[in-house]
Protein backbone atom coordinates (compact mmCIF):
# COMPACT_ATOMS: atom_id res chain seq x y z
CA UNK A 1 0.00 0.00 0.00
CA UNK A 2 2.64 2.66 0.85
CA UNK A 3 4.70 1.73 -2.33
CA UNK A 4 1.54 2.19 -4.12
CA UNK A 5 1.26 5.57 -2.40
CA UNK A 6 5.14 6.86 -2.91
CA UNK A 7 4.88 5.60 -6.74
CA UNK A 8 1.96 7.36 -7.33
CA UNK A 9 3.03 10.61 -5.69
CA UNK A 10 6.29 10.75 -7.46
CA UNK A 11 4.22 10.55 -10.36
CA UNK A 12 1.93 12.85 -9.95
CA UNK A 13 4.26 15.55 -8.45
CA UNK A 14 6.05 15.33 -11.93
CA UNK A 15 2.45 15.40 -14.08
CA UNK A 16 0.18 18.59 -13.97
CA UNK A 17 -2.35 16.83 -15.55
CA UNK A 18 -5.42 19.54 -17.27
CA UNK A 19 -8.13 17.97 -18.49
CA UNK A 20 -9.44 19.22 -21.45
CA UNK A 21 -12.85 21.51 -20.70
CA UNK A 22 -16.19 20.77 -22.40
CA UNK A 23 -18.72 23.91 -23.15
CA UNK A 24 -19.34 26.68 -20.66
CA UNK A 25 -21.70 26.75 -17.89
CA UNK A 26 -21.33 30.18 -16.38
CA UNK A 27 -22.99 32.14 -14.12
CA UNK A 28 -23.15 35.81 -13.52
CA UNK A 29 -22.87 38.10 -9.79
CA UNK A 30 -25.73 40.69 -9.67
CA UNK A 31 -24.93 44.27 -9.38
CA UNK A 32 -21.29 43.44 -10.13
CA UNK A 33 -19.30 46.18 -12.18
CA UNK A 34 -16.06 46.21 -14.63
CA UNK A 35 -13.70 48.93 -14.39
CA UNK A 36 -14.75 51.64 -16.92
CA UNK A 37 -13.62 50.99 -20.64
CA UNK A 38 -12.94 47.89 -19.60
CA UNK A 39 -15.05 44.48 -21.08
CA UNK A 40 -17.27 42.97 -18.47
CA UNK A 41 -18.47 39.75 -19.52
CA UNK A 42 -16.66 36.72 -21.06
CA UNK A 43 -19.19 34.31 -22.81
CA UNK A 44 -21.86 34.09 -19.73
CA UNK A 45 -19.60 35.26 -17.23
CA UNK A 46 -19.98 38.61 -15.72
CA UNK A 47 -16.08 39.59 -14.26
CA UNK A 48 -16.23 42.51 -11.81
CA UNK A 49 -13.28 44.28 -10.76
CA UNK A 50 -10.91 43.73 -8.70
CA UNK A 51 -11.17 41.13 -11.50
CA UNK A 52 -10.52 42.51 -15.45
CA UNK A 53 -11.28 40.63 -18.73
CA UNK A 54 -7.88 40.67 -20.79
CA UNK A 55 -3.95 39.89 -20.06
CA UNK A 56 -2.10 42.74 -19.34
CA UNK A 57 -4.74 45.26 -19.85
CA UNK A 58 -4.79 47.00 -16.88
CA UNK A 59 -8.53 46.06 -16.45
CA UNK A 60 -8.05 44.23 -13.13
CA UNK A 61 -6.28 45.21 -9.96
CA UNK A 62 -3.18 43.29 -10.16
CA UNK A 63 -1.86 40.78 -12.90
CA UNK A 64 -3.16 37.55 -10.66
CA UNK A 65 -6.95 38.82 -11.09
CA UNK A 66 -6.28 39.16 -15.23
CA UNK A 67 -8.81 36.95 -16.71
CA UNK A 68 -7.73 35.54 -19.32
CA UNK A 69 -10.87 35.48 -21.75
CA UNK A 70 -9.83 32.70 -24.57
CA UNK A 71 -12.17 33.62 -28.11
CA UNK A 72 -10.77 30.74 -29.49
CA UNK A 73 -13.82 29.16 -27.78
CA UNK A 74 -17.83 29.66 -28.83
CA UNK A 75 -18.81 31.39 -26.62
CA UNK A 76 -15.55 32.50 -24.92
CA UNK A 77 -13.87 30.80 -21.70
CA UNK A 78 -12.52 32.57 -18.88
CA UNK A 79 -9.41 31.08 -17.52
CA UNK A 80 -7.58 32.46 -14.25
CA UNK A 81 -4.44 34.09 -15.02
CA UNK A 82 -2.14 31.60 -13.67
CA UNK A 83 -2.87 29.02 -16.21
CA UNK A 84 -5.34 26.24 -17.31
CA UNK A 85 -8.29 26.40 -14.85
CA UNK A 86 -11.55 27.91 -16.17
CA UNK A 87 -13.65 30.08 -14.17
CA UNK A 88 -17.20 29.39 -13.50
CA UNK A 89 -18.31 32.44 -10.91
CA UNK A 90 -16.90 35.01 -9.47
CA UNK A 91 -18.61 36.25 -6.03
CA UNK A 92 -17.23 39.08 -4.10
CA UNK A 93 -15.30 36.52 -1.70
CA UNK A 94 -14.55 33.39 -4.05
CA UNK A 95 -14.08 31.95 -7.55
CA UNK A 96 -15.97 29.09 -7.98
CA UNK A 97 -13.73 27.12 -11.21
CA UNK A 98 -14.27 24.18 -13.60
CA UNK A 99 -12.97 20.65 -11.49
CA UNK A 100 -9.80 18.82 -12.15
CA UNK A 101 -10.88 15.22 -11.63
CA UNK A 102 -7.81 12.55 -11.17
CA UNK A 103 -9.06 8.84 -12.77
CA UNK A 104 -7.47 5.22 -12.44
CA UNK A 105 -9.09 2.43 -14.86
CA UNK A 106 -8.33 -0.89 -15.01
CA UNK A 107 -9.25 -3.94 -17.06
CA UNK A 108 -10.57 -7.31 -16.20
CA UNK A 109 -7.29 -9.05 -15.27
CA UNK A 110 -5.96 -5.63 -13.22
CA UNK A 111 -3.84 -3.53 -15.47
CA UNK A 112 -4.46 -0.24 -15.56
CA UNK A 113 -5.60 1.07 -18.79
CA UNK A 114 -5.47 4.93 -17.80
CA UNK A 115 -4.00 7.33 -14.79
CA UNK A 116 -4.08 10.92 -14.52
CA UNK A 117 -2.95 12.44 -11.40
CA UNK A 118 -4.08 15.91 -10.37
CA UNK A 119 -1.66 18.96 -8.78
CA UNK A 120 -2.94 22.27 -8.84
CA UNK A 121 -0.21 25.06 -7.18
CA UNK A 122 -1.58 28.21 -5.93
CA UNK A 123 1.25 29.13 -3.65
CA UNK A 124 2.63 32.96 -4.06
CA UNK A 125 -1.26 34.11 -5.66
CA UNK A 126 -4.06 35.24 -4.29
CA UNK A 127 -6.05 32.05 -4.10
CA UNK A 128 -6.24 29.21 -1.84
CA UNK A 129 -8.79 25.88 -1.64
CA UNK A 130 -11.58 26.88 0.56
CA UNK A 131 -12.54 24.37 3.52
CA UNK A 132 -15.85 24.12 1.99
CA UNK A 133 -14.34 21.58 -0.83
CA UNK A 134 -13.70 18.13 0.40
CA UNK A 135 -11.11 15.25 -0.90
CA UNK A 136 -13.39 12.76 -2.35
CA UNK A 137 -13.35 9.40 -3.89
CA UNK A 138 -15.17 7.49 -5.62
CA UNK A 139 -14.72 3.77 -6.43
CA UNK A 140 -15.14 0.36 -5.12
CA UNK A 141 -11.18 -0.91 -4.57
CA UNK A 142 -9.53 2.58 -4.12
CA UNK A 143 -7.24 4.42 -1.99
CA UNK A 144 -6.19 7.97 -3.07
CA UNK A 145 -3.71 10.08 -0.90
CA UNK A 146 -3.86 13.91 -0.69
CA UNK A 147 -0.67 16.00 -0.26
CA UNK A 148 -0.68 20.10 -0.23
CA UNK A 149 0.82 23.05 1.58
CA UNK A 150 -0.06 26.55 2.77
CA UNK A 151 0.51 27.57 6.13
CA UNK A 152 1.87 24.13 6.66
CA UNK A 153 2.67 20.98 5.08
CA UNK A 154 -0.84 18.60 4.49
CA UNK A 155 -1.39 14.63 3.86
CA UNK A 156 -4.66 13.08 4.30
CA UNK A 157 -6.33 9.99 2.56
CA UNK A 158 -9.57 8.11 1.92
CA UNK A 159 -10.03 4.80 1.45
CA UNK A 160 -13.73 3.55 -0.64
CA UNK A 161 -14.35 -0.09 -0.51
CA UNK A 162 -17.33 -2.15 -1.44
CA UNK A 163 -18.04 -5.84 -2.32
CA UNK A 164 -20.74 -5.76 -3.90
CA UNK A 165 -23.03 -3.06 -6.25
CA UNK A 166 -25.83 -3.63 -3.29
CA UNK A 167 -23.18 -2.08 -0.63
CA UNK A 168 -23.69 1.12 -2.16
CA UNK A 169 -26.26 3.77 -0.60
CA UNK A 170 -27.55 6.57 -2.43
CA UNK A 171 -26.56 9.76 -1.04
CA UNK A 172 -24.06 8.85 1.42
CA UNK A 173 -20.62 9.23 1.09
CA UNK A 174 -19.20 7.34 3.89
CA UNK A 175 -16.60 4.90 2.97
CA UNK A 176 -19.04 2.46 1.14
CA UNK A 177 -17.79 3.16 -2.76
CA UNK A 178 -17.49 6.66 -1.69
CA UNK A 179 -15.21 8.80 0.93
CA UNK A 180 -15.04 12.16 1.92
CA UNK A 181 -12.12 13.93 4.02
CA UNK A 182 -11.87 17.73 5.14
CA UNK A 183 -8.89 19.70 4.02
CA UNK A 184 -7.99 22.62 6.06
CA UNK A 185 -8.51 26.25 5.48
CA UNK A 186 -5.59 27.90 3.22
CA UNK A 187 -4.24 25.03 1.51
CA UNK A 188 -2.58 26.46 -1.45
CA UNK A 189 -1.75 23.59 -3.76
CA UNK A 190 -2.00 19.97 -3.71
CA UNK A 191 -1.48 16.69 -5.66
CA UNK A 192 -3.94 13.96 -5.47
CA UNK A 193 -3.37 10.53 -7.03
CA UNK A 194 -4.93 6.91 -6.98
CA UNK A 195 -4.09 3.25 -6.03
CA UNK A 196 -6.18 0.36 -5.70
CA UNK A 197 -5.89 -2.78 -3.18
CA UNK A 198 -6.32 -5.24 -5.88
CA UNK A 199 -6.82 -3.69 -9.21
CA UNK A 200 -10.47 -3.72 -9.53
CA UNK A 201 -9.92 -7.48 -10.16
CA UNK A 202 -12.98 -8.63 -7.69
CA UNK A 203 -15.77 -5.44 -8.38
CA UNK A 204 -14.18 -4.60 -12.19
CA UNK A 205 -17.37 -6.10 -13.41
CA UNK A 206 -19.49 -2.99 -12.14
CA UNK A 207 -16.83 -0.84 -11.02
CA UNK A 208 -13.65 -0.08 -13.57
CA UNK A 209 -12.40 2.90 -12.42
CA UNK A 210 -11.76 4.80 -9.41
CA UNK A 211 -11.79 8.76 -8.85
CA UNK A 212 -10.46 11.46 -6.98
CA UNK A 213 -10.91 15.07 -6.58
CA UNK A 214 -11.53 18.36 -4.54
CA UNK A 215 -14.97 20.09 -5.22
CA UNK A 216 -17.32 21.63 -3.09
CA UNK A 217 -19.38 19.12 -0.53
CA UNK A 218 -22.46 21.16 -1.12
CA UNK A 219 -22.68 20.23 -4.68
CA UNK A 220 -21.10 16.64 -5.09
CA UNK A 221 -24.48 13.98 -4.75
CA UNK A 222 -22.98 10.61 -4.10
CA UNK A 223 -25.26 8.46 -6.14
CA UNK A 224 -24.74 4.44 -6.80
CA UNK A 225 -25.45 4.69 -10.32
CA UNK A 226 -22.31 6.90 -10.34
CA UNK A 227 -19.91 3.41 -11.13
CA UNK A 228 -21.83 2.46 -14.39
CA UNK A 229 -21.68 6.28 -15.54
CA UNK A 230 -18.88 6.32 -18.79
CA UNK A 231 -19.56 9.66 -17.92
CA UNK A 232 -18.62 10.24 -14.44
CA UNK A 233 -15.67 11.95 -14.81
CA UNK A 234 -17.07 15.14 -17.41
CA UNK A 235 -19.60 15.27 -15.29
CA UNK A 236 -17.89 15.71 -12.26
CA UNK A 237 -15.81 18.20 -14.50
CA UNK A 238 -18.73 19.89 -15.50
CA UNK A 239 -21.01 20.05 -12.49
CA UNK A 240 -18.68 20.08 -9.29
CA UNK A 241 -16.71 23.22 -9.00
CA UNK A 242 -13.43 23.58 -6.95
CA UNK A 243 -14.11 26.53 -4.59
CA UNK A 244 -11.70 29.17 -4.39
CA UNK A 245 -10.69 31.97 -1.29
CA UNK A 246 -9.21 35.28 -3.52
CA UNK A 247 -7.88 38.22 -1.12
CA UNK A 248 -6.40 41.11 -1.52
CA UNK A 249 -2.93 41.45 -0.92
CA UNK A 250 -0.96 39.66 1.60
CA UNK A 251 -1.25 42.33 4.72
CA UNK A 252 -4.03 42.25 7.26
CA UNK A 253 -6.65 45.22 6.95
CA UNK A 254 -4.66 47.40 10.06
CA UNK A 255 -1.41 46.93 8.32
CA UNK A 256 -3.32 47.49 4.56
CA UNK A 257 -5.06 50.74 5.93
CA UNK A 258 -1.45 52.15 6.16
CA UNK A 259 -0.24 51.66 2.66
CA UNK A 260 -1.05 53.82 -0.24
CA UNK A 261 -2.53 50.60 -1.96
CA UNK A 262 -4.97 50.44 0.28
CA UNK A 263 -7.89 48.99 -1.99
CA UNK A 264 -11.09 49.82 0.21
CA UNK A 265 -12.75 53.21 -1.10
CA UNK A 266 -15.55 55.26 0.70
CA UNK A 267 -18.53 53.70 2.68
CA UNK A 268 -16.37 50.26 2.78
CA UNK A 269 -15.46 47.92 5.31
CA UNK A 270 -11.96 45.74 5.21
CA UNK A 271 -12.33 42.52 5.77
CA UNK A 272 -9.60 40.25 7.16
CA UNK A 273 -9.28 36.87 5.43
CA UNK A 274 -9.51 33.93 7.42
CA UNK A 275 -7.83 31.72 5.64
CA UNK A 276 -4.73 32.46 8.01
CA UNK A 277 -2.61 33.56 4.93
CA UNK A 278 -3.03 37.11 5.02
CA UNK A 279 -4.98 39.43 2.86
CA UNK A 280 -8.10 40.87 2.84
CA UNK A 281 -11.45 42.10 1.22
CA UNK A 282 -13.65 44.98 1.13
CA UNK A 283 -17.02 44.89 1.83
CA UNK A 284 -19.68 47.57 0.83
CA UNK A 285 -20.72 49.21 4.81
CA UNK A 286 -24.16 48.27 6.04
CA UNK A 287 -26.40 50.45 3.51
CA UNK A 288 -24.40 51.02 0.76
CA UNK A 289 -24.00 49.38 -2.27
CA UNK A 290 -21.85 49.34 -5.48
CA UNK A 291 -17.89 48.21 -5.74
CA UNK A 292 -15.84 48.78 -2.66
CA UNK A 293 -12.45 48.85 -5.15
CA UNK A 294 -14.15 51.64 -7.97
CA UNK A 295 -14.13 55.15 -7.25
CA UNK A 296 -16.46 56.58 -5.74
CA UNK A 297 -16.86 53.50 -3.74
CA UNK A 298 -20.05 52.04 -2.18
CA UNK A 299 -22.78 54.41 -2.38
CA UNK A 300 -26.26 54.80 -0.36
C1 LIG B 1 -3.61 51.39 -14.81
O1 LIG B 1 -4.77 52.00 -14.22
C2 LIG B 1 -4.49 52.84 -13.14
C3 LIG B 1 -5.80 53.36 -12.59
O2 LIG B 1 -6.58 52.27 -12.20
C4 LIG B 1 -3.60 54.01 -13.60
O3 LIG B 1 -3.27 54.80 -12.49
C5 LIG B 1 -2.33 53.44 -14.25
O4 LIG B 1 -1.57 54.50 -14.78
C6 LIG B 1 -2.68 52.47 -15.35
N1 LIG B 1 -1.46 51.84 -15.85
C7 LIG B 1 -1.25 51.61 -17.15
C8 LIG B 1 0.03 50.94 -17.51
O5 LIG B 1 -2.06 51.90 -18.00
C1 LIG C 1 -7.01 29.47 -26.17
O1 LIG C 1 -7.30 28.10 -26.21
C2 LIG C 1 -6.65 27.41 -27.26
C3 LIG C 1 -7.19 25.99 -27.30
O2 LIG C 1 -7.08 25.38 -26.03
C4 LIG C 1 -5.14 27.48 -27.02
O3 LIG C 1 -4.47 26.82 -28.06
C5 LIG C 1 -4.70 28.94 -26.97
O4 LIG C 1 -3.33 29.01 -26.64
C6 LIG C 1 -5.52 29.68 -25.93
N1 LIG C 1 -5.21 31.10 -26.01
C7 LIG C 1 -4.82 31.82 -24.95
C8 LIG C 1 -4.59 33.26 -25.18
O5 LIG C 1 -4.69 31.32 -23.83
C1 LIG D 1 -5.39 -6.18 -19.79
O1 LIG D 1 -4.29 -5.38 -20.22
C2 LIG D 1 -3.09 -6.11 -20.38
C3 LIG D 1 -1.98 -5.13 -20.69
O2 LIG D 1 -2.42 -4.11 -21.52
C4 LIG D 1 -3.29 -7.14 -21.48
O3 LIG D 1 -2.10 -7.89 -21.62
C5 LIG D 1 -4.45 -8.07 -21.08
O4 LIG D 1 -4.72 -8.97 -22.13
C6 LIG D 1 -5.69 -7.23 -20.81
N1 LIG D 1 -6.73 -8.14 -20.32
C7 LIG D 1 -7.98 -8.10 -20.79
C8 LIG D 1 -8.92 -9.10 -20.22
O5 LIG D 1 -8.32 -7.31 -21.65
C1 LIG E 1 -0.60 -6.91 -17.12
O1 LIG E 1 -0.83 -7.85 -16.11
C2 LIG E 1 -0.08 -9.04 -16.22
C3 LIG E 1 -0.57 -9.97 -15.14
O2 LIG E 1 -0.80 -9.24 -13.95
C4 LIG E 1 1.39 -8.71 -16.10
O3 LIG E 1 2.15 -9.87 -16.29
C5 LIG E 1 1.76 -7.68 -17.14
O4 LIG E 1 3.11 -7.28 -16.96
C6 LIG E 1 0.87 -6.48 -17.05
N1 LIG E 1 1.15 -5.57 -18.13
C7 LIG E 1 1.30 -4.29 -17.95
C8 LIG E 1 1.55 -3.49 -19.18
O5 LIG E 1 1.21 -3.76 -16.84
C1 LIG F 1 4.27 25.54 -5.80
O1 LIG F 1 4.85 26.69 -6.38
C2 LIG F 1 5.80 27.31 -5.53
C3 LIG F 1 6.20 28.64 -6.15
O2 LIG F 1 6.14 28.59 -7.54
C4 LIG F 1 6.97 26.36 -5.33
O3 LIG F 1 7.95 26.95 -4.49
C5 LIG F 1 6.45 25.08 -4.67
O4 LIG F 1 7.48 24.13 -4.55
C6 LIG F 1 5.33 24.48 -5.49
N1 LIG F 1 4.72 23.41 -4.73
C7 LIG F 1 4.46 22.21 -5.24
C8 LIG F 1 3.81 21.22 -4.34
O5 LIG F 1 4.71 21.92 -6.41
C1 LIG G 1 6.81 21.04 3.61
O1 LIG G 1 7.42 20.00 2.86
C2 LIG G 1 8.51 20.44 2.05
C3 LIG G 1 9.03 19.26 1.24
O2 LIG G 1 8.09 18.28 1.08
C4 LIG G 1 9.62 21.01 2.95
O3 LIG G 1 10.67 21.47 2.13
C5 LIG G 1 9.05 22.14 3.77
O4 LIG G 1 10.03 22.61 4.66
C6 LIG G 1 7.83 21.69 4.56
N1 LIG G 1 7.23 22.85 5.19
C7 LIG G 1 6.83 22.86 6.47
C8 LIG G 1 6.24 24.13 6.98
O5 LIG G 1 6.92 21.88 7.18
C1 LIG H 1 -1.82 -3.57 -9.98
O1 LIG H 1 -1.33 -2.93 -11.16
C2 LIG H 1 -0.03 -2.41 -11.02
C3 LIG H 1 0.33 -1.66 -12.28
O2 LIG H 1 -0.18 -2.26 -13.43
C4 LIG H 1 0.94 -3.58 -10.73
O3 LIG H 1 2.24 -3.08 -10.55
C5 LIG H 1 0.50 -4.28 -9.44
O4 LIG H 1 1.32 -5.40 -9.21
C6 LIG H 1 -0.94 -4.74 -9.56
N1 LIG H 1 -1.38 -5.24 -8.29
C7 LIG H 1 -2.16 -6.32 -8.18
C8 LIG H 1 -2.57 -6.72 -6.80
O5 LIG H 1 -2.52 -6.95 -9.17
C1 LIG I 1 -14.91 13.37 -21.70
O1 LIG I 1 -14.40 14.59 -22.21
C2 LIG I 1 -13.29 14.43 -23.07
C3 LIG I 1 -12.74 15.78 -23.41
O2 LIG I 1 -13.73 16.62 -23.90
C4 LIG I 1 -13.72 13.61 -24.29
O3 LIG I 1 -12.60 13.43 -25.15
C5 LIG I 1 -14.27 12.28 -23.84
O4 LIG I 1 -14.75 11.57 -24.94
C6 LIG I 1 -15.37 12.46 -22.82
N1 LIG I 1 -15.74 11.16 -22.28
C7 LIG I 1 -16.98 10.69 -22.33
C8 LIG I 1 -17.21 9.35 -21.73
O5 LIG I 1 -17.90 11.34 -22.81
C1 LIG J 1 -1.80 42.55 11.31
O1 LIG J 1 -0.47 42.23 10.90
C2 LIG J 1 0.52 42.81 11.76
C3 LIG J 1 1.88 42.52 11.12
O2 LIG J 1 1.98 41.20 10.67
C4 LIG J 1 0.37 42.21 13.15
O3 LIG J 1 1.34 42.80 14.02
C5 LIG J 1 -1.03 42.51 13.68
O4 LIG J 1 -1.22 41.90 14.94
C6 LIG J 1 -2.08 42.02 12.71
N1 LIG J 1 -3.40 42.48 13.16
C7 LIG J 1 -4.45 41.66 13.23
C8 LIG J 1 -5.73 42.29 13.67
O5 LIG J 1 -4.38 40.48 12.94
C1 LIG K 1 -20.48 42.03 3.64
O1 LIG K 1 -21.65 42.82 3.55
C2 LIG K 1 -22.84 42.09 3.44
C3 LIG K 1 -23.98 43.06 3.18
O2 LIG K 1 -23.86 44.18 4.00
C4 LIG K 1 -23.03 41.27 4.70
O3 LIG K 1 -24.19 40.48 4.59
C5 LIG K 1 -21.82 40.34 4.85
O4 LIG K 1 -21.92 39.62 6.06
C6 LIG K 1 -20.55 41.12 4.87
N1 LIG K 1 -19.44 40.20 4.86
C7 LIG K 1 -18.44 40.27 5.73
C8 LIG K 1 -17.40 39.23 5.61
O5 LIG K 1 -18.41 41.15 6.57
Amino acid sequence: MKNIFLRATVIDILLWISLATLFSTSTTAGGATAKPGCESKCGELTVPYPFGIGLGTNCSIGTWFDVNCNTTFDPPKPFISTGNLEIIDISNDRLRIKNWVAAACYNQTGNRTRQNPVAINFTGTPYSFADTNKFTVVGCDDLALIRGSGGRNFTSGCLSLCSEREDLIDGFCTGIGCCQTSIPKGLTAFSSALGSLRNHTEVWSFDPCGYAFLGDEDVFKFRTSDFSDENFQNRTIENVPMVIDWVIGSQNCSEAKKSVEYACLQNSDCVDSDTGLGGYRCNCSTGYEGSPYLSPGCTG
